[in-house]
């Protein structure tokens, strides 16, 4: 299977998109911001993105457990809100050699791109953990979802009435990881003008 390379061009380069949002990780205390976007996901995105319908009170569980060990969640921000994710899970405790991702778009925020830049940024940091199949489950009319695998030389298969896409990220390097410290360092700046600008919105409400 062909080996996909993500290298910024430059470390940082992707950060901020041409939306005027912000793409970088989303920090454990800013957690409840995914949750209120995937309970803004309406059924349908719901059904593909878990494949199975799911209620409100199951979102909730869900991601107050995505801050577990071994979890990454990388975030579209914009306007103090988070409408893009795309996460990065370990298949068994700790770092192995396999994770799994997932990805979520609100519907005004589709076909932009924002979730084909999220899947750069899961696979270099699967890349950096030193993972050698990253995996993508969706459903098989999910056209979209396939595409963009298929973008990053994924495998596709059908199995159990869904398609499983097998990524093979290439072996880290200086690059990789100095691009990935930078785009971190630019995560937590980036947080903490966020978390400023949410309490002078609530002193404001
Ligand atoms: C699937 C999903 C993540 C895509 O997000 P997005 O930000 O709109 O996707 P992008 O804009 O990055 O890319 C869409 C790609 O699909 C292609 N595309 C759009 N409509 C398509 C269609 N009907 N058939 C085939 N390809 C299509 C686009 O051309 C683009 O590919 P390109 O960049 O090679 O041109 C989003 O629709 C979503 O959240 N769906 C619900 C949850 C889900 O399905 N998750 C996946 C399982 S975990």
């Amino acid at each position: 299977m062909e080996q996909f390379e993500f290298v910024s061009r430059s470390p940082g380069d992707q950060c901020e998109t041409h939306l005027g949002g912000v793409v970088r990780k989303v920090l454990p205390s800013e957690l409840h911001l995914v949750r209120d976007h995937l309970l803004r996901l309406d059924a349908d995105a719901r059904q593909r993105r878990f494949s199975h319908n799911v209620s409100d009170a199951f979102i909730e569980n869900y991601t107050a457990k995505l801050g577990n060990i071994g979890n990454m969640t990388f975030g579209y921000f914009i306007e103090g809100r988070v409408t893009a994710v795309a996460e990065l899970k370990r298949s068994r405790i700790g770092w192995g050699h396999t994770a799994e991702a997932a990805f979520s778009v609100e519907q005004d925020f589709a076909n932009k791109g924002l979730a084909t830049l999220l899947m750069g940024r899961v696979i270099r940091s699967a890349r950096n953990r030193g993972i050698r199949q990253l995996q993508l489950y969706c459903m098989a009319d999910n056209a979209k979802m396939q595409a963009i695998a298929r973008h990053y030389h994924a495998d596709l298969r059908f199995e159990d009435g869904g398609v499983i896409a097998d990524i093979v990220p290439k072996r880290f390097d200086y690059l990789s990881i100095v691009a990935e410290a930078f785009d971190d360092r630019f995560a937590i700046a980036h947080a903490v003008i966020e978390m400023q600008n949410r309490i002078v919105r609530s002193l404001k409400a």
